[in-house]
C-alpha cells in the first residue's frame, strides 16, 4: 500500500484517475463541492462512460476509494491532484473561479512536505502566479515548504486505444524535487511519463495540442464546404488524402467542435496573448469557422426543403461527440437554435442524453419532413427514419 493521496473534482479527469491510482495500491480520497455527486458516486454510480460502476463500488466497498466534500481530508493526504473545471465565463473569458475556490480551501489544510500537482488546463504562469500565491496565503507556509506540479490532463473519453496507462503524462514541477516527485507517483500507474523544463513549458503544450484540433477541425469544414458546392465527398478526399504515410493527419467534417476542451482552451492561450500584445489570427478564424457551422447546416437544410417555416425537424444526436452524453459546448445547441429561427418545427432525438434544455428525446421515426445527423452515435439506427431525406453533417454530399 501506498501513501494517501487527495484528488479533488470527480468529474470526467478526477474520477477516472482516482480510480487508476487506487488501483495502483494508493488510498484516494476523493472529493468534490456536488454533494449530489458524492452521494451518487457513493452509490457506485459513476455517470460517466468510461468509468465502470462495478469497479468504483469495489474501491468504495473496500474503502480504497472514500468520497467527500470536505476538504479537512487533505491534511491527511501526501499528494494532492487538482481536477477541477476551467470554463469560460459570460464574456468568453477565462474563468478560473473553480480553481480558486479549490486551492483556497485546500490551502488550509496543506502540510509542509506535500505535492500539489495542477492537472486543469491553464494559461502559461496559472502554476506559478496564480496558483501557488492562493496556497501561501492560506496555509501560511512558503512556496519552500511544500511542492508544486502541473501535469495536463489528457485523457479522450470512450478513446478504446488510448487510455490513462498508455497515453503519455507530461509533467514539470516547481523544482527538481517536485517533478521528481510527481514522476514518481504517475510512473505507478503510467507507462510513460515525461519531464519537461518548466510549468509554463508544460502548460503551453496543453493549449498547443487542443488549439492543433480546433484550427484543424475548422480547417477541415471548410474544405468540406467547398467539396460540398464541387459534388466531392469530403470523406473520400480524406480518406485518399490520408493514404500518405507522412506530413498528413486526417480530420473529419462536422457541424462544429464542442466539449469542455476545444472550444476553450483555445480562448484560454488567446487571452494569455491578448494581454502580451500578441495576435492570434489563426486561433480568431477557427473560433469563427467553428462558430458558423451550425448556420451553414441551417442553409443546407433550406437547399433541401426549400422555407423551413413549419417543416418538421429531426435533429439526431445532441452531445458534443458521438456516443457520449456530454452536451456541455455542444455546437447542436445554436443549430436547433438557427433552425427555429427559420420557424422550423424542430424536435430531436438522443437516447444517451435523454432530457435537454427542458425537452426531451423524441423515437426516431419518419413523422419528420427532415432529418439532420449531427451527432453520429453507434447505437442510432438510420432505418427508423423511412425514406425522409438526412443531412448527413459528417458528409460533403
Ligand atoms: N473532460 C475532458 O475530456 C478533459 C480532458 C483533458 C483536460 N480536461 C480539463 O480538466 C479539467 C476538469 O475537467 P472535467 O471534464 O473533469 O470537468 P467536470 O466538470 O467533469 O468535473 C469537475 C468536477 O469538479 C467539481 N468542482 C468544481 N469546483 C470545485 C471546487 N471548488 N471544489 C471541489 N470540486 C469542485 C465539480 O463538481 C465536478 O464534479 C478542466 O480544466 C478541463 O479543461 C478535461
Amino acid at each position: 500500500m501506498f501513501s494517501k493521496i487527495s484528488v479533488i473534482g470527480q468529474g470526467y479527469v478526477g474520477l477516472p484517475l482516482a480510480l487508476a491510482a487506487c488501483e495502483a495500491g494508493y488510498s484516494v480520497i476523493g472529493i468534490d463541492n456536488n454533494q449530489n455527486k458524492i452521494d451518487k458516486l457513493k452509490g457506485g454510480r459513476s455517470g460517466i462512460e468510461d468509468v465502470n460502476d462495478e469497479k468504483l463500488s469495489k474501491y468504495v466497498r473496500n474503502g480504497e476509494f472514500k468520497l467527500t466534500s470536505e476538504f479537512i481530508e487533505v491534511s491527511s493526504s501526501s499528494i494532492v491532484l487538482i481536477c477541477v473545471p476551467t470554463p469560460l465565463d459570460d464574456k468568453h473569458s477565462p474563468d478560473l473561479r473553480a480553481l480558486e475556490s479549490a486551492a483556497s480551501d485546500l490551502s488550509k489544510h496543506l502540510t509542509e512536505g506535500s505535492l500539489v500537482i495542477l492537472e486543469s488546463t491553464v494559461e502559461p504562469g496559472t502554476t506559478r502566479d496564480f496558483l501557488i500565491p492562493i496556497l501561501e496565503r492560506g496555509s501560511g507556509l512558503s512556496k519552500e515548504n511544500f511542492h508544486v506540479a502541473f501535469s495536463p490532463e489528457r485523457i479522450d473519453p470512450l478513446n478504446k486505444n488510448w487510455n490513462i496507462k498508455n497515453t503519455p503524462k507530461i509533467v514539470a514541477g516547481l523544482t527538481e524535487k517536485s517533478t521528481a516527485m510527481a514522476i514518481n507517483f504517475y510512473s505507478k500507474f503510467i507507462d510513460t511519463v515525461i519531464p519537461v523544463d518548466s510549468l509554463e513549458v508544460a502548460e503551453t503544450a496543453k493549449l498547443l495540442e487542443n488549439t492543433f484540433r480546433l484550427v484543424n477541425i475548422s480547417f477541415i469544414n471548410e474544405i468540406s464546404n467547398f467539396c460540398h458546392r464541387l459534388g466531392i465527398d469530403i470523406n473520400d478526399v480524406i480518406n485518399a488524402a490520408a493514404t500518405k504515410p507522412y506530413g498528413f493527419m486526417p480530420f473529419y467534417p462536422s457541424v462544429g467542435v464542442g466539449g469542455h476542451c476545444i472550444p476553450v482552451d483555445p480562448v484560454y492561450l488567446a487571452n494569455k496573448a491578448d494581454q502580451i500584445g500578441i495576435e492570434t489570427r489563426f486561433i480568431d478564424l477557427a473560433v469563427q469557422i467553428n462558430k458558423e457551422m451550425p448556420r451553414y447546416f441551417v442553409g443546407r437544410a433550406e437547399e433541401k426543403l426549400g422555407s423551413l417555416k413549419e417543416k418538421k425537424v429531426l435533429v439526431v444526436g445532441v452531445s458534443y461527440k458521438p456516443n457520449v452524453a456530454d452536451v456541455r459546448e455542444t455546437p447542436v445547441e445554436e443549430l436547433i437554435n438557427g433552425l427555429v429561427k427559420k420557424g422550423a418545427d424542430v424536435s430531436w432525438h438522443d437516447d444517451l442524453v435523454k432530457e435537454w434544455n427542458g425537452k426531451k428525446s423524441v423515437a426516431l421515426s419518419n413523422n419528420f419532413d427532415l432529418a439532420i445527423l449531427a451527432t453520429p452515435h453507434h447505437y442510432i439506427d438510420l432505418s427508423k427514419l423511412g425514406s425522409i431525406p438526412i443531412l448527413d453533417t459528417r458528409s460533403s454530399i
